[in-house]
């Protein structure tokens, strides 16, 4: 298990141990985490699983495919540098107190 810490779009913290090999997207929407929509199903059509990722992890994180890229850029809210598709990104040991802050709007 993998200790990952969501920041909800209220603000509120969510704490959650997450099994390797889980996306952070099904981390977060298996445990009702606020804000995650995910209407594709993990399948990277549809970019309503979009997270800000904690700078100081991005390095250890599985890279973004073509695919997720074009997709980051139909995002609701702005797309940034530490921008992911949380279905896309893998947990894995090294992410280990990883915070996701989920954005303020995935519509
Ligand atoms: S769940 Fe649809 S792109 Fe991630």
């Amino acid at each position: 298990m993998v200790k990952i810490i969501y920041i909800e779009p209220s603000g509120r913290d969510v704490e959650l141990q997450v099994p390797e090999g889980w996306s952070l997207m099904e981390g977060a929407f298996q445990n009702g985490v606020d804000g995650i929509e995910a209407e594709c199903g993990g399948s990277c059509t549809c970019a309503t699983c979009h997270v800000y990722i904690d700078e100081r992890y991005l390095e250890r994180l599985n890279p973004i495919s073509p695919n997720e890229d074009e997709m980051l850029d139909c995002t609701a809210s702005e797309r940034r540098a530490n921008s992911r598709l949380s279905c896309q990104v893998q947990v894995t040991e090294q992410l280990d107190g990883l915070v996701v802050t989920v954005p303020p709007t995935q519509f």
